[in-house]
This record gives C-alpha cells, structure tokens and sequence, in this order.
C-alpha cells in the first residue's frame, strides 16, 4: 500500500520527507518521490528504494519548507519513474501524491485529453493534479472538493500548490491520514509511525473529511464544508507497535486489514447488478464462452483459495473446474488444451512451482489468467489476462488477507464468466453482489467478536492435535484453517471432509481432543452434525463455526464462533476470519515468533 507525507514548518521539508517515508517502507512499495516548494516546486522520484531517490537528490537536490512526498505500491501502471508519485499538471503549479483508486479513472482521462490533457504517465493520480489545475479559481480547498465531487473511489490524496504557498490540503476517504501536531510545525502521513518521533499528538482524519494543514497546525472539514472539532490523541505506543498499527503483531494488523481489502477488491470492479469490470483480462466474451472447463493452480493458502475458486465455477457457472498443486501438475504431464482456462493464483506472484505450472499450462496451449497481489511480479508478466487482488504488501509469513482478497476475485471472476455464458441468473448474480458489497461490515462484525476466537485458543492452546472438518466449501475453509495454525502455532493439525472421519481419523479422537467443525453449508448441515456427533461420542471437544441463527449447534458443540447469516455461498469469505484469529491466538498464548514462524519464508522461489 502506498504511503504519504507531508511537512510544513520552520526545517527544510526534504530529509523530514525522506526520514518519513523510509518510516513507511513496511507497507511495502515499488518507487518513491518527493515535490518540495520554495516559490517554485521541485518534484523528484525514482523507481524502487528509497536509496535511489537520495541518490538523484544528492546531485540534484531541493530546499524549501514545505512538501509531500510518497513511496508508490502499484496499481495502474508499472513501477517505473514517470508512474512514481508526486505527479503535477501541465504547468507544475499544482501537485499530487494519491494513496487508493480513482475508479472512473478512464472517463476522466477521457474527458480531460479531449480538452488538450496531454498524460506523463499511466497512473490514475495524475488525472487529480490535472483535475485541481483545472478546478482551480484562487481556491485550493474549493479546486479539491470540486476535484473529489468528481473522482469516484477509496482514496486519500495530498494536494500543494505554489499559488497558495505555506499550505497542504488532503483528503480522505477511506485511504488512512493522519496530521502530526508538532511546536510551529505540522505533519501528515498515512500511518503514525511515519512521524512518531517528531511528535506524539495526532488527528486522525476520519473518512469523507478534508484537512487544511498549515505551520500552525491542522484544521479538519468535512468533505461538504462543514467543520469539524476533534482533539488530538497523545500517542504511548512504542515505535515499533505504532508500526503495526497498534497491533502486537503484522498478522493480526491484516486480519484487521481484511474489511478494507475487499472494499479495495471490489472498487470499480463490480455493479449493484452484478455487472463486473475487470481492467486487465483481456479475453472477450466468445473466448468466456469457448471455456470448456477451468484449471486453477496453486500452493499452500493460494491453493486452498483455488478450491474455493473450484468450488464457485462448479457450482455458479456449472463449469467444470479443477484445482491442482502446481508442484504437482508441474510433473503430471498435464493434458491441458486451447479450450481450457488455467488460472495460476499467488499473493507474490514469485513463487517457483506456481510459475512452473502456469508456464507449462501456456506452453501447451491454454489461456493463462494470474490472480496475484504483486503488480509487474514474473507471473503477471507470464499471464495473457491478470487480476490484482489489491490487498497491499503482506508482512507476515502466514498469509490472511491475500488469501482474503484472492477469494473475492474468483467470485468476481464468476460472474465476469457467467455473464458471458448466460449461466448465471440475473437474481442470483444480484444477489451476489449485494452480498460482495455487504461483506466488509459482515468482517467488521466478526471481528468484534474475537474474544470468542481467545476463548476458543484457551482450550486449544495445550492441544498435541487438532483436527479441522467440513463439507463443500467448509471443507476448503478447514484447510486453511489447519494450515494457519500448524504453522505459527506448531500444533499438529489435520483437516479432512466431514464425511472421510469415519473412515479412519476417528480412531485418533479421544477424550477432550478439539475439532473444529464448520457449519455453514446448510444442505449438508444434518450430514455434518452426524459427524459431530461420533466426535462427541468418543469424548471429542467441538469448536464450531455457525451462522448466528444456528441455534441447533448449541446442543453439540462445547465452544461457537459466530458468523452473522449469509448466503453459503459466500460464507467461505467470513468463516476463515474466526480460524484466523484462533491459530494466531493460540500461537500467542504459546509465545511463538508469529510474524516469521520457523522454517517458512514468504515466497518460496525455490523449488
Ligand atoms: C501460508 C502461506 C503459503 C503461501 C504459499 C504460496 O500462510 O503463506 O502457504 O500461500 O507459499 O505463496 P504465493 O501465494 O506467494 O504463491
């Protein structure tokens, strides 16, 4: 995810800009710059670290107290020098550093060069600084509120102008923004750690809010012009906690993150209606037509997202669908032909075996679609269409919120297929969406409940083995489940269909072993109580995941993380949220390193 910056004080702005952004170099980023004014402004950035940014500034540099800076994760065109932020208009009067997605985008580039813009790069950012330019009447607050009424989309942006020296105005909405208060001096960043060492008071800037930042300090409207009152908060957080955001721990900052990532999945993608629109998939609708069935390749948590994926063109678009573990289709001779979509899915689009596979699918004739998180990464290069997931740079080892947002794009590739094909009912394709777009405060809400999750870790916490079950798509979920907390907390762990216990695993279910079982697919409810019930029989301690209206699940099971009601279909989205917080749970209680668990690294390029 990007990050942002800004000074304005008495010091020159360039190394506090620098020291700031180098604060915010977690987040993860492709490329930085800064714009820095003294009666003119003075833009410099360059692609990757930081380091090259000093590198230009340390031959070419620029003074002056007053200036916004960024380092750039991208989303609309690669990380190159012209795509790296600040971005001005024409004139270099005005300038932008923007964090989000403009997602009417393409009509206002559209407009714009059809009244003479002419485009120094290929990002969705530069069309704001032409927009303010243009905007602009001798008001830099009006010129960003007309400029924001016309910009659609989850953002927060940083606007200077050299006509109204000594003042940065930003707005956010969605995208975080924070303002530092410091003695005769301000700062803006996106994140408190960036300016945690020059002061420990902070305005935070809520959603739908404007804020003028001046030497003097900060003041805050909304969005519509009305004022706004808020005090500052005194920051007691170390630095290092202030880095993940107040969290003990990056894992539980992106399990947190979660809500926010499909709202940045979802925007500009898909309609009430059920339309989507997907910017890089390039395939039209007779070649969505010709698909005679889907192969989706994968590893680890990407692969169990793949059986999600396999799970919904089966069931949506009655499309048959296939995931496979690229090291093993690797080395399966695959029989894969020009009909056949393969999807290859990888947060870092790096690792070795899922670029194997993708390749090999392509070299023998199929279409080859990336699902990754990483813009410009070796699989996106490889790939004929590309879907970014847009979940921004994952720290921890264990992944969450990739795995999060690689769910959202199969659905929303689903319904792309389905639209095509004519296989999808527009009442069922409506009522996806309606259920896309509600599933950020379903999140929300599971979230506020994770006291059940600690409770649900107490009990498992001293555990040898711990068995995860579920039918259909809970069985996907199980597998992640189990995988998530084998590997930050050590505890053994298995997950299977619901239905293979019997067959085998039972014999291992002895007094107070836990399972966790995951009820929300409710045509096979009765089918997975029963084996709830041979769990029961032999002494077994049941976690359950079930829909708040579940009340049947109280009579079996000795713990319940609720989910609210939802179509099942969709309950794969927010039933892995409690398994989430459980295995990072009982991986704290344990005292484990959760972020960098032993032996795992977090892209596997070997092979
Ligand atoms: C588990 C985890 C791994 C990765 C796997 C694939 O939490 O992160 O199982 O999912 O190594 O990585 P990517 O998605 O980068 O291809």
């Amino acid at each position: 995810m990007c990050g942002i910056m800004g000074y304005v004080g008495p010091q020159q702005a360039g190394p506090i800009l620098i020291d700031g952004l180098r604060r915010l170099e977690y987040r993860g980023y492709d490329s930085a710059g800064i714009a820095v004014t003294n009666g003119v402004i003075n833009v410099r950035k360059a692609r990757g670290k930081i380091a090259n940014l000093e590198d230009i500034l340390s031959s070419d540099p620029v003074t002056g107290s007053i200036g916004i800076g960024h380092t750039r994760w991208a989303t609309h065109g690669a990380p190159t020098d012209a795509n790296a932020h600040p971005h001005t208009d024409p004139t270099g009067e005005f300038v932008v550093v923007h964090n989000g997605i403009i997602e009417n985008y393409q009509s206002l580039r559209e407009e714009l060069a059809s009244q003479g813009a002419k485009w120094s790069s290929e990002t969705d950012s530069e069309v704001l600084a032409h927009l303010v330019a243009r905007e602009y009447d001798g008001d830099l607050v009006a010129a960003v509120r007309r400029t924001v009424a016309l910009s659609e989309g989850a953002y927060a942006m940083v606007v200077m102008t050299k006509r109204e020296p000594g003042k940065i105005v930003a707005v956010r909405k969605i995208s975080p923004l924070v303002v530092g208060l410091g003695d005769r001096e301000t700062f803006l960043a996106s994140d408190i750690p960036a300016v945690l060492h020059h002061t420990r008071d902070f305005i935070i800037i809520e959603d739908d809010e404007l804020v003028i930042v001046t030497e003097d300090g900060a003041q805050v409207e909304t969005i519509a012009g009305e004022p706004v009152d808020r005090d500052p908060i005194h920051i007691t957080w170390d630095a290092e906690r202030a880095e993940k955001g107040g969290y003990d721990h990056f894992m539980l900052k992106e399990i947190h993150e979660q809500p926010a990532v499909v709202t940045e999945t979802l925007a500009g993608r898909l309609d009430e209606d059920g339309t989507v629109w997907l910017e890089d998939v390039a395939f039209d609708d007779d070649y969505a037509r010709a698909i005679g069935r889907v192969w989706i390749t994968a590893c680890g948590t990407a692969y169990h997202a793949g059986l999600i994926g396999q799970e919904i063109f089966r069931r949506v678009l009655r499309l048959p669908a296939n995931v496979e573990y690229a090291h093993e289709l690797r080395y399966a001779d695959p029989i894969v032909s020009e009909d056949e979509l393969t999807i290859a899915i990888s947060q870092s689009g790096e690792t070795a075996d899922t670029l194997a596979a993708a390749r090999l699918a392509s070299e023998r004739g199929s279409r080859l679609m990336a699902i990754t998180n990483v813009v410009g990464s070796t699989l996106s290069r490889y790939a004929d269409d590309i879907f970014y997931t847009r979940a921004g740079p994952e720290i921890s080892v264990a992944s969450t919120k990739a795995y999060m947002a690689m769910l959202i794009a199969q659905y929303l590739l689903a319904l792309r297929l389905g639209a095509a094909r004519g296989t999808v009912e527009p009442k069922v394709a409506q009522d996806l969406a309606r259920g896309l777009h509600r599933m950020p405060g379903m999140l929300e809400e599971v979230l506020r409940r994770e006291e059940s999750a600690i409770a649900a870790a107490e009990a498992v916490k001293d555990a040898n083995d711990v068995y995860f079950i579920g039918r259909g798509l809970d069985f996907a979920i199980a597998l992640e489940g189990s995988l998530k907390l084998k590997e930050i907390s050590y505890v053994h762990s298995e997950a299977m269909p619901a239905g293979e216990l019997k067959h085998g695993t039972l014999a291992l279910i002895t007094e107070g072993v836990p399972v966790v079982v995951i009820m929300t697919q409710r045509s096979v409810y009765d089918k997975t109580i029963s084996a709830v019930q041979e769990v029961k029989a032999r002494g077994g301690r049941i976690i359950a995941v079930a829909y708040d209206t579940d009340t049947e699940i109280e009579h079996h099971a000795d713990i319940v993380l609720r989910i609210p009601d939802m179509d099942d279909l969709l309950a794969p989205v927010a039933a892995v949220v409690p398994l989430q917080l459980l295995a990072y749970h009982v991986a704290r209680l344990r005292g484990h390193d959760i972020d960098q668990p032993r032996n795992l690294a977090k892209s596997v390029t070997v092979e």
